[in-house]
């Protein structure tokens, strides 16, 4: 038996294509075109790369979309400063600030700083804490684990009812919410982590296995339960310099190839959940927008 490999490169295309349909609806009803800020802090490529990458998804929806780069002495002052001018701004609803930030700045604060209602990264306590009570309608879902749940349900439908589910890694990023969105879709859910004792053991144990833990394919064949969903969320640079000298690759956090051969379902990394949260994002930043408006907002 083979598994079914999750294309995260076509399901996302397929929330895309649906989010421009959506888009062009909303400014040609209600005359509102939605408008996503993303600010970046210093020089680091592969976060200029990322930011690239989500204004020109931004653009091809027909949004708005603005880039506000900030040099890498920029102070905490500054960054607050642009976020509150952001925050007033009624041609934005959504802000994103690129993460990490420079060593001297408190991510924190800023993030916090966002008005909940444009915080379409869903990092902000007000978010967070909608997730973790199960009122999803009314919150804007952090994107990784909304994109991974929007993988989940392409197996297993929105009810998983009698499904366990195993998230390791329990980070306010990804593991926390990913539970709490597999839990408010009926799984029974465990969160393990790295005190966790026997992990493999308790991976086994799930129907759905979700790792997010950012270490190269820690997971292996004989912790997978046969027929199970994998969903990969780790991405990590290796050594390939069987590829030719200084090569490098990216692989998940799970063994790809051995796991492929007892799952039902797995996530390839790249092309698994990673194309997925940029999609979740143009997703957020429409619902942000629709809700504004007071148009209804589709289903998370
Ligand atoms: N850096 C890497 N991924 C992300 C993300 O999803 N959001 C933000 N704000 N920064 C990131």
């Amino acid at each position: 038996m083979s598994a079914d490999i999750l294309d995260g490169k076509q399901i996302a295309a397929s929330v895309i294509d649906v989010v421009k349909l959506d888009t062009a609806r909303l400014i040609e009803e209600a005359g509102v075109t939605p408008g996503l800020a993303v600010v970046i802090v210093g020089e680091d490529p592969a976060s200029h790369a990322y930011v690239a990458a989500k204004g020109r998804m931004a653009t091809e929806c027909g949004f708005v979309s603005v880039q506000h780069t900030l040099s890498k002495a920029a102070t905490q002052d500054e960054l607050a400063a642009l976020v509150a001018k952001l925050n007033d701004d009624d041609a934005i609803h959504g802000i994103l600030v690129q993460l990490p930030l420079p060593g001297h700045l408190q991510p924190d604060l800023i993030i916090q700083s966002i008005k909940p209602e444009k915080d379409v990264d869903g990092l902000h306590v007000m978010n967070a804490g909608k997730v973790a009570t199960g009122d999803l309608h009314g919150a804007l879902v952090s994107c990784t684990p909304a994109g991974a749940m929007v993988l989940v349900r392409r197996i297993h439908g929105d009810d998983l009812s009698g499904l366990t589910a195993v998230v390791v890694g329990r980070s306010n990023l990804f593991g926390k919410p990913m539970s709490a969105l597999l839990l408010a879709a009926n799984a029974t859910v465990t969160m393990a982590h790295s005190r966790t004792s026997n992990l493999p053991a308790v991976c086994q144990g799930a129907d759905i296995l979700v790792v997010a833990v950012g270490r190269a394919e820690m997971v292996k064949a004989d912790w997978v339960k046969r027929g199970a969903t994998v969903i990969d969320v780790g991405i990590n640079r290796v050594d390939a310099s069987e590829k030719g000298t200084g090569k490098t690759c990216l692989v998940g956090d799970v063994a790809f190839a051995q796991v492929a051969a007892v799952a039902g379902a797995i996530t390839p990394v790249p092309g698994g959940v990673g194309p997925m949260t940029i999609a979740m994002l143009m997703r957020n930043t429409l619902h942000a927008a629709r809700r504004k408006c007071g148009a209804d907002i589709a289903k998370i």
